[in-house]
């Protein structure tokens, strides 16, 4: 029987060539080429178990590693030739082996299958992806520490319904990101838990017939053990999925941290100063300086959460094991982490320069009557109930808008008519600095207070580091 297709995969079983489309519209190598380091180091470390178990002889496997090293420096240096013709990137760096030593690059493939393969591949890439990921994080983190500390005590107004609520700093408002950033910290080493375990030795879904020694390769891997099942090895994407989420939230949050840069910094508000090298101008209005950063970190939120849904949806109907739908994986779990990366170098860059207007922040806090929960508490402390209380700082509030007035501004014999409890010292609790120092407890915006949690942040993300 002649072969119809030389270059087909499994050709032999195929009495008819690929339809020209077909090969191209099932062919993954465009982007799953980006996987070919991590594809060769899945098989120098498959080639090294097989020799171990008297598959291969040593020769076989030292040409086997050393076409592979030759590869993995032929794509590098970007010499590599990629063929749609051999689908994707395990066949055609299988493919440049055996041009390379001859026999016993066919010899590799034995006792695994492209499944779990693929599935390896895949979780060695993304276990690096996280560490780069992590890297640029800790950078933000960092920024956002050294920030907060520089305005442990620099006053703002803080918001409820966009509404001036209270006074904090800007220090405390800083940390609330840094709080967030740090549980995606979390999210990211809880996910490489579960993406650090081997499919490798899965083979196609029902493991090999070979006494292959799956604990050998997932050592050499860095995996933490080999997959419990074979099946569930090659078909599950489960934890990319996780992957995915991790990072719609990592996003989320740059999304809302965005959000008010972008406010903080309209002509409304004026409240902080993007520097110049992290903006750009209108090509038709000339006054133009554009949040771009900010705007497109919140732009690209969209993407990675689609991505997450996108792989949902790839899973949620796939019978066991592994099925082809699952070549779609790749593309946005890429995107998804390039654009993690992309998004949180940028942070890390921007934010050492972002620079707070005080003056505006302490103004706009001032004109909000943001001490209207401490003119209450004094009442409260006073003896009387707060419902009472939450009353009398009503009217002293509606006095202080009808005359545009603070509440500090407001003289003692104004404010005795709301309440004969109110004394001279009124005026401590009524002032911003007042009343941020006075919220002193774990968790509150007092400078002092502040400046610890800054200080035990500061270890926490050491020991990350360390990690
Ligand atoms: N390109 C495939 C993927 O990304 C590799 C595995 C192919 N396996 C198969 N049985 N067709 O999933």
């Amino acid at each position: 029987m002649t072969n119809v297709n030389s270059g087909k995969l499994s050709s032999a079983r195929f009495a008819q060539a690929t339809n020209a489309f077909v090969e191209v519209f099932t062919a993954s190598v465009d982007f799953d080429r980006r996987m070919a380091h991590q594809d060769i180091q899945g098989s120098i470390a498959h080639a090294a178990m097989l020799c171990k178990i008297g598959v291969l002889t040593e020769k076989e496997r030292d040409g086997i590693i050393s076409g592979l090293t030759q590869i993995g420096e032929e794509i590098s240096r970007g010499e590599f030739v990629w063929s749609i013709k051999q689908e994707d990137v395990h066949m055609n760096i299988e493919a440049r082996l055996t041009d390379l030593i001859g026999i016993a690059g066919k010899k590799l493939h034995t006792g695994r299958s492209r499944n779990d393969q693929v599935a390896t591949d895949i979780r060695l890439y993304l276990r690096s992806e996280i560490k780069n990921i992590t890297d640029q994080l800790t950078r933000l983190q960092t920024a956002l520490l050294d920030l907060a500390e520089q305005h442990a005590d620099t006053i703002m107004p803080g918001f409820t319904h966009l509404q001036v609520a209270q006074p904090i700093t800007f220090g405390h408002h800083l940390m609330a990101w840094f709080e967030m950033l740090s549980r995606d910290q979390e999210r990211l080493q809880e996910c490489c838990k579960r993406i650090n375990i081997m499919p490798l030795g899965a083979a196609a879904l029902a493991g090999t017939s070979y006494p292959i020694d799956r604990l050998m390769t997932a050592g050499l891997l860095g995996f933490s053990r080999p997959a419990a099942n074979s099946l569930d090895a090659v078909s599950d994407r489960d934890f990319a999925i996780e992957f995915c989420a991790a990072g719609s939230l990592i996003m989320m949050h740059l999304s809302r941290f965005s959000e008010e840069l972008i406010l903080w910094s309209s002509a409304q508000f004026d409240f902080i100063d993007i520097p110049d090298a992290f903006c750009t101008g209108s090509s038709i209005m000339p006054q133009k300086k554009n949040p771009d950063v900010p705007e497109l970190v919140r732009g690209k939120s969209g993407r990675v959460t689609g991505h997450l849904i996108s792989l949902l949806m790839l899973m949620k109907s796939q019978p066991l094991a592994y099925n082809k739908d699952n070549q779609e994986d790749k593309e946005p779990l890429f995107d998804t982490a390039d654009t993690l990366i992309h998004c949180l170098h940028a942070y890390a860059d921007m934010v050492p320069h972002i620079s707070p207007k005080k003056e505006n922040m302490y103004n706009s806090a001032k004109r909000g009557f943001a001490t209207a929960t401490d003119l209450a508490d004094y009442l409260v402390r006073k003896g009387m109930a707060f419902r009472d209380a939450h009353e009398v700082v009503g009217l002293a509030v509606r006095l202080g808008i009808e005359s545009s007035r603070d509440l500090s501004e407001i003289s003692l014999p104004e404010l005795q008519q709301f309440s004969p409890l109110i004394t001279q010292d009124v005026f401590d609790v009524l002032t911003l600095e007042g009343s941020v120092a006075s919220r002193k407890h774990i968790g509150g915006t007092a400078p002092d207070t502040v400046k610890n949690a800054i200080l035990t942040a500061r270890q926490n993300l050491q020991a990350i580091q360390r990690h």
